[in-house]
């Protein structure tokens, strides 16, 4: 059975635009470095009136103008974050309430980079039981709140965003279009290779992003191809078939050698980590809605979503647009 169909999608970025060039004014690094090992350009920082409750609810807004509906029309919230703007409540009950969403369901789901992934696959479950007709699902991070600024290893890495899609249950006149197969995947064996050195239950502080970056690395390209076979075998079918992948936008090397792993033409994957940088859960959704609005997505596409994050989990997703 076809899952939930997408709607509209939505992004929202802090306005101010940190360049490679002015963060080598503040830590030991280049434009150079951080290029050609990243393919990063720029990341945007949040202000200190931006903060993951602002940006989703902007994302959300913007999603929600793309699909045409209205936000009393949305009867369940999943928002994924490594950075909430409390420990409690969810961010996304602020979310709910700055929509003026009355009733329904809001909450949080915490898979870091893989967050997106996680949140869909948990509205599409919870919009096939009848819980709700529509869902907002949201990525959004203030990374630039828990990064060490000292550490050249991984504050030129990441950068703060929203995105949002709109998700109707399936209804069986969405003419094929809607989610076709999801997999999720978690491993804990892992947690030292990527994590937050703080949290209320450990130290009482909000802590810092501490990553062993080369063993992430190898672990994203292998998880990721292996991921994404997965569910093109469960779907039926082939690398050839996708029309485009988005993938969760962490290092332009780690996208090329997936690509290359599976087959994919480098031209059909969406890249937008040189003017994001890595946003974390907020990335896929992020570089959907920019392939969508600037005219590369269409309805009727087959797109692949991906994502890997610290944990670690990891998975994807297949829709038809
Ligand atoms: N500027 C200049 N030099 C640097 C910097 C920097 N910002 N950071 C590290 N270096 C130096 C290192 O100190 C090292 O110097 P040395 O050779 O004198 O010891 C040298 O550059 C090479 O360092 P490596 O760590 O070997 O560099 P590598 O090619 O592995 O690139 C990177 C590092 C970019 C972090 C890479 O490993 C990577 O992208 N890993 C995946 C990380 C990732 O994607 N994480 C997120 C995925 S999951 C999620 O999104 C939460």
């Amino acid at each position: 059975m076809t899952g939930s169909r997408l709607l509209g999608t939505g992004s929202a970025l802090p306005r101010r635009i940190v360049t490679n060039a002015e963060l080598a004014t503040r830590v030991d690094t280049s434009d150079e470095w951080i290029t050609a090992r990243t393919g990063i350009r720029q990341r945007h920082i949040a202000g200190d009136d931006e903060t993951t409750a602002t940006l989703a609810t902007a994302a959300a807004r913007a999603a929600l103008v793309d699909a045409g509906v209205e936000a009393s029309s949305i009867g369940l919230i999943v928002l994924a974050t490594a950075t909430p703007d409390n420990t409690f409540p969810a961010t996304a009950t602020k979310v709910q309430a700055a929509l003026g969403c009355q009733g329904g369901v809001a909450f949080d789901v915490a898979a870091v980079c893989s967050g997106f992934l996680y949140a869909l696959a948990t509205a599409d479950s919870l919009l096939k039981t009848g819980m709700a007709r529509r869902a907002l699902v949201i990525g959004a991070e203030t990374f630039s709140r828990i990064l060490d600024w000292e550490d050249r290893t991984t504050c030129v890495l990441f950068g703060d965003g929203a995105g949002a899609v709109v998700l109707e249950a399936p209804s069986g006149d969405g003419g094929g279009a809607g989610i076709l197969g999801t997999k999720l995947h978690s491993d804990g064996d892992h947690h030292d290779l990527l994590y937050v050195d703080g949290g209320p239950s450990s130290t009482q502080t909000v802590g810092h992003v501490r990553m062993r970056g080369q063993e992430v690395f190898r672990h994203a390209v292998v998880n990721l191809s292996a991921v994404l076979k997965e569910v093109l075998e469960d779907t039926g079918f082939v690398p050839a078939d996708l029309d485009w992948v988005v993938p969760h936008q962490a290092n332009a090397r780690i996208l090329d050698a997936t690509a290359r792993k599976l087959g994919i033409a480098p031209e059909k994957v969406v890249v937008t980590v040189q003017d994001h940088a890595n946003t974390s859960a907020a990335s896929v959704p992020l570089a959907l809605d920019v392939a969508r609005k600037d005219g590369r997505i269409k309805a009727g596409d087959l797109v692949m979503l991906e994502a890997m994050g610290g944990g670690f989990t990891w998975g994807a997703s297949l829709i038809r647009m």
